[in-house]
């Protein structure tokens, strides 16, 4: 079952025992048996209706084990539910709403994108089909996740001893990384903390170190939502880019970067401006 506390977990400054019933804690628990049981309705719902709807959770269902040939339990299919919904809904509208917050106080690129937008799809929505002709807008999102990676930091649980450089890294350890810390060290970037899209001009990405750059993580728990997310984030900023120009409501506003499991942002009240 998935750590019902480990958003808690991760804010208190100390470790306190599982046991202590924290106020935290007792939220975070009732949240989570809130998500669980209307996971597990939605799971009875489509067992009994014996529809398919070439979803997801049809998947789930019908994934066997290789070799016993044995199908999961109502429970694991509820982890794998919420370890899709929470891995892939809060990381994008992040991504997302970080990318706005960089237009704003970036009018320069606001206007290249908005420049390319209204070449490639004047007053249409933008498709599928439409994604190889948004270089900009999809550089746009790549920086954003540079500069503010939704997932920005990542922990490993050490099963030998390793040793990484002249450390000594002892077989129990929990080691975290952060893709923020990499993506801001001045050793391999040129002003790092100027968001410019242009770093990625022309697929730069390809020639790159693959530690340099990895908001999706690397390895074998690399986000398997990675493609979709890109299409989706950059569909996204097209289709409200396109339409309207994000402004702080109040322009004197300052948001605050929040770092929790996420790369999460204090308030973002803003205004909506139809373009056209
Ligand atoms: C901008 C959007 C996203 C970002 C920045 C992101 C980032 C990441 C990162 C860094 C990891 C690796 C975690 C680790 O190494 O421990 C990860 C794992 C994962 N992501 Fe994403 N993700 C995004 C969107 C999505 C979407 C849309 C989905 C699903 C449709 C998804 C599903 C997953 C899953 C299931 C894992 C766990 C993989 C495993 O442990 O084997 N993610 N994601």
């Amino acid at each position: 079952m998935l750590q019902e506390s480990a958003i808690g977990e991760l804010r208190a400054p100390v470790s306190v025992p599982e046991w202590i019933p924290l106020p935290s804690r007792k939220r975070n628990n009732a949240y989570s048996r809130r998500l669980r049981t209307i996971i597990m309705e939605l799971i009875q719902k489509r067992c009994e209706s014996g529809e398919s709807q070439g979803d997801l959770l049809d998947m789930l269902l019908v994934a066997r084990d290789e070799k016993s040939g044995h199908g999961m339990t109502d429970e694991p299919i509820c982890d794998e539910v919420i370890m899709i919904f929470l891995a892939g809904y809060d990381t994008t509208s992040l991504a997302l709403s970080w990318t706005f917050f960089n237009l704003i106080h970036n009018p320069t690129v606001e206007a290249k994108l908005h420049y390319e937008l209204d070449t490639v799809l004047d007053r249409r929505q933008p498709t599928l089909e439409d994604l190889r002709n948004l270089p900009y807008t999809e550089m746009v999102f790549k920086e954003t996740s540079r500069h503010q990676p939704s997932a920005y930091f990542q922990t490993r649980y050490v099963y030998s001893d390793v040793k990484l450089g002249d450390m000594l890294v002892p077989k129990g350890s929990t080691v975290m990384f952060s893709s923020y810390a990499t993506h801001h060290r001045d050793d391999l970037w040129d002003e790092p903390f100027v968001y410019r899209p242009e770093r990625f001009a022309d697929n730069a990405e390809a020639d790159w170190h693959p530690f340099k750059y990895f908001p999706f993580s690397h390895g074998p728990h690399v986000c398997i939502g990675k493609r979709f997310a890109m299409m989706e984030g950059v569909l996204v900023l097209a289709t409200i880019a396109r339409q309207a120009t994000i402004r702080l409501a109040d322009p004197n506003y300052v948001v605050k970067p929040v770092p929790r499991i996420t790369f999460q942002m204090s308030d973002f009240p803003i205004t909506v401006i139809p373009r056209r």
